[in-house]
């Protein structure tokens, strides 16, 4: 079955999930949510000049999420490494998470949520960094969301609409 599958490629991925975790020396941080499963990514950015052009070096990701969207923003945080800017906007979450395969019709906002911590990373700023302070970072993604939005109004909690048509 086609959700076996799919089930089978999400487990491989969380098994050894790559790039999760806080990157402290970012250039860019998004941070999204789904309101109706009350899942939450956030994805860092760092940049770099390769032949003359801005070229994404790394990505890291944390998720207060499903398996699904942990396996997709492990594998996007991977795929995306290389492509300039434009080209990260321009892909879809299905394609950021091509590896799992046909996603299963209640799996698809999975995906479109590590689509759009993408998005508002690469149209956000450097996060607040002191750089050595990494001990003092907040503990967890909901603390440190906290903490920033009441601190930080560049920072933008953006709930996803699940009824948006995509594409
Ligand atoms: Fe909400 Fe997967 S169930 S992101």
């Amino acid at each position: 079955m086609m959700s076996d599958d799919f089930q089978k490629r999400v487990e491989e991925s969380i098994r050894n999930p790559r790039n999760m975790g806080e990157m402290t020396d970012a250039d860019a941080v998004g941070t999204v949510g789904n309101p109706g499963c009350g899942d939450m990514v956030r994805m860092w950015l760092k940049y770099k000049v390769e032949n003359g052009q801005k070229v994404i070096d790394k990505a890291s990701f944390q998720s207060f999420g499903c398996e699904t969207a942990i396996a997709a923003a492990s594998l996007a945080t991977e795929l995306i490494r290389g492509k300039t800017p434009e080209e990260a906007a321009n892909m879809s979450g299905s394609e950021l998470a091509a590896d799992l395969g046909p996603l299963p019709p209640t799996k698809i906002h999975c995906t479109q949520l590590i689509e759009e911590a993408l998005r508002s990373a690469l149209i956000t700023k450097k996060p607040e960094v002191v750089p050595g302070a990494e001990t003092s970072a907040p503990a967890s993604l909901i603390d440190s969301l906290d903490n920033e939005t009441s601190k930080d109004s560049s920072l933008k909690l953006v709930f996803l609409d699940s009824d948006e048509q995509k594409r």
